[in-house]
């Protein structure tokens, strides 16, 4: 099994990051290959706990090559501080690789963001403020700078100036804000290029060549299925395709390479920023599943932000599986669900006096949707320690093989905690 994407399948923050750490043990190359510096992937490990936005998670091997591939957007100023901090950490970054096909991030796109956020008001959908939406707006409408770009005094001046010109009478003329300076940014942005130069470089003939030689390929991963611009709860997503048409097409890697796809479902659902969320729980038992005081407490990698709660939600997970082509789930935080008497998970949708198996596609249907909830009893013992599939207590077993029926998915891993032996490897993916 040599190329394989792991994706989120719920609204992100699924436990991806500490996944790719792990299973990087057995892979060659691991690929980032959509989003930007939106995504917050946290890991804990031997050298400690670290929470990356750009940087693959297999880098803690000094082995494995390390890819940001060509359909990510690279704010080059988080990537150098995010070299600048693993490096100070022991970190090596030596078989880093940034493809000089990658989008840049430039300042224009975080200004946009959130002032195009303020004026949506109320209907603001809470995004990470990263830049993320405008950078790919840019890149669809052919108005983008590369990563290449950065390397070229004369390419990165030309176009910028291009640019520059529209979108300073954007920010002043629509949003009253300040222009920005050719100058400056020109002479910014060659500094990231410079400093940035060893890392950039053609990704394709280093991903081809491990494909060709059949070695053990990972593609990990940003925000989740439920974020997918065509096919998430539109427009409370993020600007790129999450899942696995995107981890073709953003790594640069044919559909008929891919040989498993590991879709990572929470053990229940959690969402930041606005936007529909039929399961959601306030209260006591938001408190619960939000573990405030633990490490892994629901906060935001990123922003900070307090993550909303709520029970698992089958009937999204199937769709992100059937859209995906999802046949192995990987389940997290089992653990966060000790304590409880009874879980519930949301097996349809009552819409009216209609049962729906599928998500509406409108945000206005579907948040008239009522769950339909099953109920299971809780195992009220700690699974932090489980290390195969039998020392979980016979309710947990149950819980987390009826996740994978509704779903539709075989079983691959369950994670009963943040660290890297916290993982039960049910079947080996590589
Ligand atoms: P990602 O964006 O998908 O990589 O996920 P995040 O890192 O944003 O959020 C996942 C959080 O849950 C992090 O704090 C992880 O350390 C933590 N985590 C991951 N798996 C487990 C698990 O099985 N149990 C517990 N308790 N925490 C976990
Ligand atoms: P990881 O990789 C959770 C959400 C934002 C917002 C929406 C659009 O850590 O799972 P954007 O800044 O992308 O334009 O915001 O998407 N979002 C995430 N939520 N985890 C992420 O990444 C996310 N990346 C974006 O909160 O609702
Ligand atoms: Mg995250």
């Amino acid at each position: 099994m040599p190329v394989i994407a792991l994706i989120g399948a719920q609204w992100g923050d699924e436990g991806k990051g500490h996944l790719v750490d792990l299973l990087a043990g057995k892979a060659r190359l691991v690929a980032r290959y959509s989003g930007g510096n939106n995504a917050g992937h946290t890991v804990v490990n031997h050298l400690g706990t670290f929470k990356l936005h750009l940087i693959p998670s297999g880098i803690f091997d000094p082995a494995i090559v390390n890819v940001i591939g060509p359909g990510v957007v690279v704010n080059p100023e988080v990537l150098l501080n995010e070299i600048r901090d693993l490096q100070a950490r022991g970190v090596s970054t030596a078989k880093l690789f940034v493809s000089e096909r990658a989008h840049v991030i430039m300042p224009y796109h975080i200004m946009l963001d959130q002032l195009q956020e303020e004026a949506r008001g109320e209907g603001r959908i809470g995004t990470t403020g990263r830049g993320i939406g405008p950078a790919f707006a840019d890149k669809m409408s052919r108005t983008g700078i590369r990563m290449a770009d950065l390397l070229h005094e004369e390419t990165l001046l030309h176009r910028l100036r291009v640019v520059l010109e529209e979108k300073n009478r954007l920010l002043t003329r629509i949003y009253n804000a300040k222009p920005l300076s050719l100058h400056d940014t020109y002479l910014r942005y060659l500094e990231y290029g410079r400093r940035l130069a060893e890392h950039i470089s053609d990704v394709h003939p280093i991903i081809n060549r491990a494909i060709e030689k059949d070695l053990p390929v990972l593609l990990e991963g940003a925000q989740g299925a439920l974020l997918d611009v065509d096919h998430g709860t539109y427009p409370y997503v993020t600007s790129s395709p999450p899942g696995a048409a995107g981890a073709c097409q953003g790594a640069g890697i044919g559909p008929t390479r891919l040989n498993a796809v590991v879709g990572v479902l929470k053990a229940y659902t959690t969402r930041v920023g606005e936007g529909p969320f039929p399961t959601e729980v306030h209260g006591a038992e938001a408190d619960e599943l939000r573990q405030i005081g633990t490490p892994w407490a629901e906060v935001g990698t990123t922003t900070g932000r307090l993550r909303r709660v709520g029970w698992f939600d089958a009937v999204l997970a199937r769709y992100a599986a059937q859209i995906n082509g999802i046949d192995t789930i990987a389940i997290t935080k089992l653990d966060v669900l000790d304590n409880l008497p009874t879980i519930k998970i949301c097996v349809g949708y009552r819409l009216n006096e209609t049962h729906l198996e599928y998500p509406p596609a409108t945000v206005a249907v579907l948040e008239r949707c009522e769950p339909i909830y099953e109920e299971l009893p809780g195992w009220r013992v700690s699974t932090r320690d489980a290390r195969h599939f039998q020392d979980l207590p016979e309710a947990a077993q149950a819980y987390v093989a009826r996740i994978c029926q509704l779903v539709g998915a075989r079983l691959g891993l369950v994670s009963v905690g943040p660290s890297r032996e916290q993982v039960i490897q049910v079947v080996d993916l590589f």
